[in-house]
């Protein structure tokens, strides 16, 4: 069984993908992880994130892995280097839109996440999974939460990093990305006709997560 949950940045995706993922005992993969690890790699060696052909060899090269780590957050590999912390970082994070909107970087991440997706049951978590990438997902759900409340989110993840941005630079940062993410030509951030839309602004996340297991067990039921 496939779930596929998108949505944009700091609607609670991640947390709400692998909490759902530990419940069921499935595999998770954060599929935004590879985009960024494709865009760190290419800050190294001198890549600009508007140079597509570039981008797409170095995608079609790098070995991403995962590995569990502490407290279900998986840890992510550029070959046998952990790139987890690094990929978060806000450098990154300012690039990784131009570096996956990029056609042959989508494709390269899509065959390996659709590669995934065909191994076993998995919650997967992006922008296009339930559009694109497994557009047969048994559920698909949309994850959106205002504004104000997703940059507040990741304000407070980036504070317990000692990372201190005020609320108006990163709802600007924020709004800039989801612009970015739903106005691109391949694969653009949007909800599946056929995915269920949940905003998560005043939900607690057991109460987001209770909501996806109904649907996933609404769909089980049907089967
Ligand atoms: O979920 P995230 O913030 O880690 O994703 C980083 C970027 O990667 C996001 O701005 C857009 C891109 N992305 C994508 O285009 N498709 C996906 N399935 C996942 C992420």
């Amino acid at each position: 069984m496939v779930i596929a949950i998108d949505g944009p940045a700091g609607a609670g995706k991640s947390t709400i993908s692998r909490l759902v993922a530990d419940r069921y005992g499935w595999a998770y993969l954060d599929t935004g992880a590879m985009y960024r690890t494709v865009a760190l790699l290419a800050r190294e060696q001198g890549i600009a994130p508007s140079d597509g052909p570039e981008l797409g060899l170095l995608a079609a090269n790098v070995e991403i892995g995962f590995k569990p780590g502490p407290g279900g957050a998986p840890r992510i590999f550029a070959g046998c280097r952990e790139v987890t912390r690094e990929i978060r970082s806000q450098e990154v994070s300012a690039e990784v839109s131009e570096v996956s909107a990029h056609r042959l970087v989508r494709e390269a991440m899509v065959a390996r996440q659709r590669a995934i997706a065909e191994a076993g049951d998995v919650v997967m978590d992006g922008r296009d999974i339930g559009t694109v990438v497994c557009p047969g997902a048994e559920v698909k759900i949309f994850l959106t939460a205002s504004n104000r409340e997703r940059a507040r989110r990741r304000r407070l993840e980036l504070e317990e990093k000692g990372i201190i941005v005020g609320q108006a630079e990163m709802e600007k940062k924020i709004v800039a990305r989801d612009e970015y993410d739903s106005g691109r030509e391949v694969a653009p951030l949007k909800a599946a006709a056929d995915a269920v839309v949940i905003d998560t602004t005043s939900m607690t996340i057991p109460q987001v997560v209770d909501k996806v297991e109904e649907e996933i067990n609404r769909m089980v039921d049907a089967r």
